[in-house]
């Protein structure tokens, strides 16, 4: 069968090269896809974004299914579009796709449904917004309600900060329509981990659990971006903690918004907030798997994946029991000189395979902003690759992905040298407290 992924980031690069590996599947397109599923044996670029043309473009080719990486797409209504057509999708509607591209819609829907996250309030007027932050005080979190490429949240750590952070979004409206709105919420403190699930309007199957790092630089310093690595599983979630946040976060959600007329398929992604005593919060959801958490997730299937998602769309996700590599996986984030303010594209990457995108068995480098050019490789956009090697521990893991690292290079390129590193020193505290 041929496969539709739709998207051109690292995330779609993981999704793709996994979905290839399912024995029934002859093809899968990528649209537009990038430098690295260019180069991978079964899988095609196909160079078209316009949601209409895809579903002629899935209906023509006879696509068995279409999985939706990014968030634009869904916002835009393309399960909407395809299902209306009859062609087999998997991902959330436009309107269920809103816990991610409306803030307010998302906190709105928490707090009906007693979802355990942080306390809020939604503005549209600046002084109104000014005022209840002058009340509050600081630190607190102001959030454009619309979706703003991962430009639309300020943890502001004064007052000052967060009134700067109002006028920008609401009286000089620097973020368009995504910051007519704003919410303004408690600042939560912990430790934060990812925790995405697929769903069937009903059923759930969780994934491995993973840990992102937002942050540029080493040590969580500097702007925060995409993200600039990731690992999984991510031992902060202890099975005590998995269990509740299934039956706190997850099962409220799923159920709530069938509840609600508004019934959500595809992938679930909380952002969770892990206090001191083990209690998580739900700090965002996203209606997709995570980028770069997908990589190190999707190295660990062992399962026919294309087959899951098959159960995922026929509402029978009930009848699937996923098998994972046991080894953990981590994934290292190159991005280019300037990212994420102004990244610079095209400077060349040397050091990548002949072919493919693999470095043995245990180590695949999937790319996100990169295209082949006279017969090259060069960079095309701030996150550039995400090495993502297996190992037996967290540390041979994180070992063996900058070992690889080591041969690739581009002008200006960036990598932060610590992914992992909670997870390393969860490791030595178990280790040298007795009992
Ligand atoms: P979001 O897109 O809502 O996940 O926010 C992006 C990042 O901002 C999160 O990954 C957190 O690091 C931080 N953040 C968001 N909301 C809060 C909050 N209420 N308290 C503390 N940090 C937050
Ligand atoms: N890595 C965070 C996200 O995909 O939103």
């Amino acid at each position: 069968m041929k496969l539709l992924v739709v998207g051109g980031g690292g995330r779609e690069h993981a999704l793709a090269w996994r979905l290839a590996q399912s024995p029934r599947v002859q093809k899968v397109f990528v649209a537009p896809g990038n430098g690295g599923t260019a180069r991978e044996e079964a899988i095609e670029n196909l160079p078209i974004t316009d949601i209409e043309a895809l579903a002629r473009f899935a209906a023509k080719e006879g696509i068995a299914f279409t999985v939706v990486g990014p968030e634009a797409p869904l916002a835009a209504g393309i399960v909407d579009l395809f299902r209306a057509r009859e062609l087999p999708i998997f991902g959330p509607t436009r309107a269920a796709a809103q816990l991610e591209s409306s803030k307010d819609f998302a906190k709105a829907f928490m707090r009906r449904q007693g979802i355990p996250t942080a306390d809020y309030q939604t503005f549209t007027d600046a002084l109104a917004a000014r005022d209840y932050v002058a009340q509050r005080g600081a630190p607190i979190v102001v959030k454009a309600d619309g979706l703003a490429a991962g430009k639309g949240v300020v943890v502001a750590e004064t007052v000052e900060q967060a009134h700067a952070a109002i006028d920008s979004m609401l009286r000089d409206a620097t973020l368009g329509s995504a910051g007519a709105r704003v919410v303004i919420e408690d600042f939560l403190v912990g430790e934060e981990a990812s925790f995405i699930v697929m769903v069937d309007g009903a059923n759930v199957l969780t994934l491995a659990t993973s840990q992102d790092h937002k942050r540029l630089l080493d040590d969580d310093l500097g702007p925060n971006t995409g993200g600039m690595g990731a690992y999984s599983p991510a031992p902060v979630v202890t099975p005590e903690i998995h269990a509740k946040v299934l039956r706190e976060i997850i099962r409220p959600t799923v159920e709530g918004m069938a509840a609600e007329g508004n019934s959500y398929t595809g992938f679930l992604y909380a952002g969770l907030m892990i206090d001191a005593a083990g209690k998580p919060r739900a700090l965002e959801f996203n209606c997709r798997l995570g980028d770069p958490e997908a990589q190190p997730i999707l190295a660990r299937v062992k399962s026919d994946f294309a087959a899951v998602i098959e159960q995922a769309i026929a509402g029978t996700l009930d009848a699937v029991e996923l098998e994972w590599d046991r080894r953990t996986a981590l994934g290292v984030v190159m991005s280019a000189h300037g990212y994420p303010a102004n990244p610079r594209t095209g400077d060349r990457i040397d050091g990548l395979p002949p072919h493919g995108n693999a470095f043995g068995e245990d180590c695949t480098v999937f790319h996100a902003g990169t295209a082949e050019a006279n017969g090259h490789v060069v960079t095309t956009g701030g996150r550039v690759l995400c090495v993502t090697a297996l190992g037996d521990s967290v540390k041979m893991a994180h070992a063996r992905a900058y070992e690889v690292l080591q041969h690739l290079s581009f002008d200006g390129m960036h990598f932060r040298r610590d992914i992992g590193f909670r997870a390393i020193a969860r490791r030595a505290d178990a280790r040298s407290t007795p009992g």
